[in-house]
């Protein structure tokens, strides 16, 4: 009697959802590359990807496609000479699986595969990226990148890289779709979502209050670490606002208010004593944590602000920002308007609780869960304004 009940709500549920499928297919001719279906959420299909990029973001991505039921890994590419035929499972701390990484970047892309997961070098390595990201689609292959931050408002990037690109984009066919955490999902598709449930917003800011100290990267270019009169490159406002301030344009356009202008303000501060953390010392008096904010003007005033709070270990500027939730090692957004919402979000490893750790296994995320509406797009640079609901299809599975 159960069974028969619950395989006759199955029939329903399935024609329920063969109907939606098919409505769906019938409004999605326009826009959408030619001859290839439009991809729906849990339609079962599996794509094909290549992950290039090993750093602390791909590593992390590799583990969890071993096994993912929406994604399947053909291939890795990889940088340096040493990783250059390790099996991919050994590379990232698992088990071996059969697959060796290559630096020959042709070779991996000539294989089948509907997209490539880009984990790059950073903007600095501009014109490595732009190679690399014009190679995927040169080679016929769909790009989430999280490398190359001013992309993830094509509109508002130089025309000197979004432009070029974009060229590569129309001539090749293919969609390219630049994410990540911060610049990303915390300061582009959260508040987005809780401005879409506001009946006015007044005012926005989205904080990083993040605790760097077990982030094995470059604290240079922020001044982490350094004595106080070093200007950091991140401290010319250009360059901030160029790597990390992209995402305040992408809001004003999604409220439809005009921006007046960007600036910023940038604070640091010195430890009074000797600080050791995992990855190294900052001696007294050098900078310790740092505080800025990029702020976009609407009629007047700074009413769009991203506002990033960075220590190297917790006890650090204990005057700044903290979390309410969690005092550190959150994202926060704060919308004033109606209704005020505030939502601090925590990302922590599974295993050792690491919130760096984990904030950049969301960033690789974030871009891999993209790949099938990146698929179904038309070609250009496409930006979270131009994604649907994204919910992490095939995530619910055994360790
Ligand atoms: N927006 C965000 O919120 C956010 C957050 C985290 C990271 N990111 C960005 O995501 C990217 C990956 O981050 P990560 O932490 O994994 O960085 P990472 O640890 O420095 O790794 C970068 C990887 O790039 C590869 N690489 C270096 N030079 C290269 C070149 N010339 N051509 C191709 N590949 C090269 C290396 O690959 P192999 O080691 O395989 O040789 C390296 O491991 C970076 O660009 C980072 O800025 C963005």
């Amino acid at each position: 009697m159960l069974e028969g009940l619950r395989s006759w709500k199955t029939r329903v549920l399935d024609r329920q959802a063969q109907l939606l499928g098919f409505l769906l297919l019938l409004k999605s001719g326009k826009g959408f590359k030619g001859g290839r279906e439009r991809l729906l959420v849990g339609d079962g299909k599996r794509f094909k990807v290549i992950v290039w990029g090993t750093g602390f973001v791909g590593r992390q991505v590799v583990r969890m496609l071993l096994d993912h039921p929406r994604f399947e890994l053909v291939g890795v590419i990889v940088h340096s000479a040493e990783k250059d035929g390790m099996d991919v499972g050994t590379l990232c701390g698992v088990a071996p699986v059969g697959l060796a990484a290559s630096r020959d970047a042709r070779a991996v892309l000539s294989r089948e595969a509907h997209a490539v997961a880009y984990f790059g070098p950073t903007a600095q390595y501009l014109a490595e990226n732009l190679s690399n990201l014009t190679l995927c689609m040169e080679m016929g292959k769909d790009v989430v990148s999280t490398s190359m931050t001013p992309l993830v408002y094509p509109k508002e990037c130089p025309t000197a890289i979004a432009g070029t690109l974009q060229e590569v984009c129309q001539r090749t066919g293919r969609t390219c779709f630049t994410t990540g955490i911060d610049p990303g999902f915390a300061n582009d598709l959260f508040p987005m979502t809780l401005m879409g449930v506001c009946g006015r917003v007044d005012r926005l800011r989205i904080q990083e209050i993040l605790d760097y100290s077990s982030y094995a990267g470059d604290y240079k270019p922020m001044g982490l670490g350094q004595p106080m009169e070093y200007r950091a490159i991140l401290e010319e406002p250009e360059v901030l606002q160029f790597g990390w301030g992209m995402t305040i344009p992408m809001v004003a356009d999604a409220l439809g208010v005009r921006l007046e202008k960007i600036d910023s303000v940038w604070e640091k501060w010195a430890t009074p004593v000797e600080i050791r953390y995992e990855h190294g010392v900052i001696p007294a008096g050098c900078c310790a944590a740092i505080r800025f904010e990029i702020r976009g003007w609407v009629a007047g005033e700074p009413k769009i602000v991203i506002e990033h709070c960075n220590r190297v270990t917790k006890a650090v500027a204990p005057h700044w920002p903290k979390g309410k939730m969690y005092e550190h090692d959150v994202y926060r957004v704060i919308v004033e308007g109606e209704p005020c919402i505030e939502q601090e979000t925590a990302l922590r490893d599974a295993a050792t609780r690491d919130a760096n750790r984990a904030g950049c296994l969301a960033t690789g995320m974030r871009a891999v869960h993209a790949i099938p509406a990146v698929c179904a797009a038309a070609p250009g640079l496409i930006s979270a304004l131009d994604l649907p609901l994204i919910p992490g299809f095939g995530n619910m599975r055994d360790p």
